[in-house]
């Protein structure tokens, strides 16, 4: 039997990887992407067996990502990784939970009411732009101590170039067709122009945060070869836009299960009077974590991961070789009918201690775990708590999403959701 064929644009290819989800649920298989032979893993154990027990097999596929926005963090392997997770990860880890919650209350209750007067206004679906936004503001103001409006960023160009981006990244190598592409040519002047918009962060204006400083001060050593800018495109791209996607994708599930909203703004309410407005106690809401976790599950952000072997192995029984590829479908895992009985719909009930929860897998795990995923999942929690405060969200359409790859996952067409304020 031929392997599973991925021929379409790539901004379908999300749609392909739920496809095999349901087709080939709970299996790894041989798949063919672009021409290029795939072990696509669906399972935990073997995810678990890339990704962690023998992460040092199998490097990061991305060389679309270097070639789109320089390399960074995200896109290197081996010392030139270590040098920058060094640089940022004690930053990403050790902030101040409870400025992040309080920034994101301000910046969610802002959204809530923009939301809101689009709606009035007849929308028929929610404002990516408006999201991406409310991600950034926070993340900016947290790392860089400055508000969004001040720093000249533009997420219309952000998102340019990640659309861009998208075009490549599913493909498993790079061939020479991409360097033919038509439409490469734009973009040397598209990343110029970003490069222009985060010049504020290279002159002294900006107020002199840990991260920013470090971040210079390794881009004015000659001995490495790291660029300020593309680190802070890698940031501002893998943390803004992946946790605007996740927000959107868990106001679908609030207004597509009227119930569990109630059940949720139930389990929330008590908290905003309570008189004790903290993260610390906001984090104790179970329920609230559990709709978080599964909102990444049901529809994860970043829906898959590429690797290359550098040496043989076997998983599953599949032989590899070097330069092998590898890609582990977070779809596959998420929806992996053995570990989560009727894997389509929310089960709030049971993601606790539970490996394949997507609070556990939609951030991966082993040593390129997510670097801002304690991050993301207090903003994510803060901002579903203030949206089911202060809004009721209504389905405007009960036709199954169509996913958007667009370097993260998207619902074509928008969110078609309502949103109107309940004072
Ligand atoms: C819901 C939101 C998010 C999701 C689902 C998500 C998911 C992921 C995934 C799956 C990876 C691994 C990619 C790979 O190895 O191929 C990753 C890496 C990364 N993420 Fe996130 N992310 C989110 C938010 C954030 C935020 C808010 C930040 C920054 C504050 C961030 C920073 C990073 C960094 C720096 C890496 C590279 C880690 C490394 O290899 O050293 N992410 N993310």
């Amino acid at each position: 039997m031929s392997s599973p064929r991925f021929a379409g644009a790539y901004h379908q290819a999300a749609n392909w990887l739920y496809q095999l989800a349901q087709s080939h649920n709970g299996s790894n298989l041989w798949v063919d992407i672009n021409d290029a032979p795939v072990l696509l893993i669906q399972r935990l154990a073997e995810a678990d067996h890339v990704l962690r027990l023998n992460a040092a097999n199998y490097r990061k596929n991305m060389h679309w990502f270097r070639h789109m926005l320089g390399p960074s963090r995200f896109s290197e392997d081996g010392p030139a990784w270590d040098i920058r997770r060094d640089l940022t990860q004690h930053y990403l880890a050790k902030f101040d939970r409870e400025r992040t919650f309080n920034l994101a209350c301000a910046q969610a209750a802002n959204t809530v009411r923009e939301l809101a007067g689009h709606s009035a206004d007849g929308a028929d679906h929610l404002s990516e732009l408006c999201l991406r936004r409310l991600a950034m503001s926070v993340l900016v103001e947290n790392f860089f101590d400055v508000p969004l409006n001040d720093t000249g960023v533009d997420l219309e160009h952000l998102a340019s170039l990640m659309e861009f981006g998208s075009e490549y990244a599913f493909t498993p190598s790079v061939g020479k067709d991409i360097l033919q592409h038509q439409r490469l040519h734009l973009l040397p002047a598209l990343r110029r122009q970003i490069f222009n918009d985060f010049r504020l962060f290279r002159s002294n204006s900006l107020p002199p945060s840990p991260l920013l400083k470090g971040l210079l001060a390794a881009d004015h050593d000659p001995s490495n070869n790291i660029q300020l800018e593309h680190e802070l495109l890698t940031f501002f791209s893998a943390g803004a836009d992946t946790t605007a996607a996740a927000v959107g994708w868990g106001c679908y599930l609030l207004a597509l299960y009227p119930e569990l909203q109630q059940q949720l703004r139930e389990a929330v309410l008590p908290f905003w009077t309570s008189g004790d407005l903290s993260w610390k106690r906001l984090s104790q809401i179970e329920l609230l974590e559990a709709f978080v976790s599964e909102t990444l599950r049901l529809f994860p952000p970043t829906p898959i991961v590429t690797r290359l072997a550098n040496s043989e192995d076997e998983i599953d029984g599949h032989h590899i070789g070097p330069d092998c590829n590898v890609s582990v479908s977070i779809i596959g895992i998420q929806h992996d009918a053995l570990r989560h009985p009727d894997p389509w719909r929310p089960h709030l009930e049971r993601y606790r201690n539970n490996a394949c929860a997507g609070a556990n897998v939609g951030f991966i795990f082993g040593p390129r775990v997510c670097g801002g995923k304690k991050f993301a999942l207090i903003e994510l929690a803060t901002f579903m708590a203030v949206f089911l405060r202060d809004a009721e969200l209504t389905l405007l359409s009960t036709d199954q999403p169509r996913f958007y790859w667009k370097s993260l996952m998207l619902r074509e067409g928008g969110q078609p959701v309502h949103i109107s304020l309940r004072h």
